[in-house]
């Protein structure tokens, strides 16, 4: 109940954020910090916070000249909002309405907030090839001359990535995004071989004149200090550049429709897991986010010999247990004995050999246990244990031990117990014969005790 009334609430509360973003009022300001180089100072961090609203709003233009009033005035928040210079305080217009994602505006006195940077931005000419086109024809200047910020935002419980390029003009604090790309899947996790679908969504505002000038999307891969191309589409000659790595897809006709720039990958592979980067280019402009992929799978184990050969008491066995297939490291192998009657036994330490790779990015490993047979009574199941990331894996073989000669515990009790049972069987059959004896001979008498055994 509660849990459907707090949820409730959070729809609520994002539903105004979207009705009256649309009319200028709209959600609290994103806080956000302005990061940029200061000569002499280095790296520079300035509180900064954006109202934001989808459409441009007349009213709320009138604030434009006190932008100080404005601020306090429409800022939920206004305590956190003192701290802010005046003209660290924005009024985006964000066409695409994903500064409003929900994973962007937590509820209320909510302690989590996303991760929000703010940045100039330099407008330049792409420096990868098939970009190239998209600066061909002479841009106006004139439009590249403004104050251009650049966004890079990380929601709530990773549930987006968004990156986003805006334009003011110059010296004013009401910026329009220009360019969006956002992910809703900042980080994957897939089995081996299973499809994958790396999201990754583009907005170019239709009113500017850049972007009418085409786009272009990238797909890179990065992995430990390795970076290779997964994947270039320039959309506007309609070119894909040679080389795409095998098995990955953009669906071409959702990417000129909708901006759907998202990577398939048909069948993922140990060697795909790390980070991808979605770069989706304007003229002159670029904004990209990350996606962390994550192919895990379990190893599948073997033992050998198996099935165990018989064993004599006190005969050691070499027993190996085999994990293959598995990704990432580390594994974890361990042996475990359940004798005949379900008891668990200790086993000697076991010897892990290293990794080793596979052809296909998998990994292998194994676990050689010498056995001790002495202390297993008739014997029992032996189990190699793999835990790993992707779950724990169990395979078990049957142990046997023949000419089985020393009892257990078990047995022992199980003896102890027939010794008392017959020793009570004598003195009691002791008791009748002597009683017989008694009662025969006087009468009268009790019965005397029975003999002490
Ligand atoms: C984007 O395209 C992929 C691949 O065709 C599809 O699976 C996915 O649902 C699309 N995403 C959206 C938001 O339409
Ligand atoms: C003891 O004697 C009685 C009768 O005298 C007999 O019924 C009983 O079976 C005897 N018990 C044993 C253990 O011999």
């Amino acid at each position: 109940m509660a849990h459907i009334g707090t949820l409730r609430t959070l729809v609520l509360i994002v539903m105004s954020c979207w009705i009256q973003a649309g009319s200028g009022g709209g959600c609290p300001p994103l806080e956000c910090w302005f990061v940029r180089e200061k000569p002499g100072e280095g790296l520079k961090h300035e509180r900064t916070l954006l109202h934001v609203r989808t459409s441009p709003d007349s009213r709320s233009e009138e604030t434009l000249a006190e932008p100080s009033s404005s601020s306090s005035s429409s800022s939920s928040s206004s305590s956190s909002s003192s701290d802010v210079v005046p003209d660290r305080v924005y009024h985006v217009t964000d066409g695409s309405a994903s500064l409003l994602h929900p994973s962007l505006h937590p509820p209320q006195g909510s302690l989590v907030k996303p991760q929000c940077e703010l940045h100039p931005f330099l407008p330049q000419p792409a420096d990868v090839q098939w970009a190239a086109s998209l600066t061909d024809s002479a841009l106006s200047p004139a439009h590249l001359q403004a104050d251009w910020l650049s966004a890079t935002i990380l929601g709530l419980d990773g549930g987006l990535a968004l990156s986003t390029v805006a334009r003011a003009a110059t010296a004013t604090i009401h910026p329009h995004v220009v360019l969006s790309v956002l992910t809703e899947t900042v980080s994957v996790r897939c089995g081996l071989g299973e499809p994958v679908l790396l999201d990754c969504r583009f907005w170019a505002d239709p009113s500017s004149p850049l972007s009418a000038g085409g786009f272009a999307v990238e797909w890179r891969y990065q992995f430990r200090g390795q970076g290779r191309l997964v994947l270039a589409y320039d959309g506007k000659t309609d070119r894909l550049a040679p080389g795409p790595q095998e098995g990955a897809a953009l669906d071409f006709a959702g990417l000129h429709a909708a901006g759907n720039a998202s990577l398939v990958l048909q069948e993922a592979e140990a060697r795909h897991s790390g980070t991808y980067v979605c770069a989706v280019h304007l003229p002159h402009l670029l904004a990209q986010v990350t996606v962390e992929l994550e192919v895990v799978e379990p190893p599948s184990l073997s033992i050998s010999p198996s099935p165990l050969p018989l064993a004599a008491p006190g005969q050691v066995l070499s027993v190996r247990c085999e994990a293959s297939g598995f990704t990432p490291l580390p594994l974890e192998l361990s042996w475990e004995f359940l004798g005949a009657d379900g008891a668990p036994a200790a086993l000697g330490e076991a010897s892990l050999s290293g990794h080793r790779e596979a052809w296909d990015g998998t990994y292998s490993q194994s676990s050689l246990l010498q056995l001790d047979t002495s202390a297993l009574g008739r014997g029992g199941g032996l189990v190699c244990v793999a835990r790993h990331r992707g779950g724990t894996r169990r395979s078990k073989v049957a142990l046997e031990v023949i000419g089985f000669s020393t009892p257990s515990i078990q047995d022992s009790m199980a003896m102890v117990g027939m010794a008392l049972l017959l020793s009570g069987i004598i003195t009691l059959a002791f008791w009748n014969i002597t009683g017989d004896l008694t009662l025969s001979g006087h009468e009268q008498a009790p019965a005397t005790p029975p003999p002490d055994l």
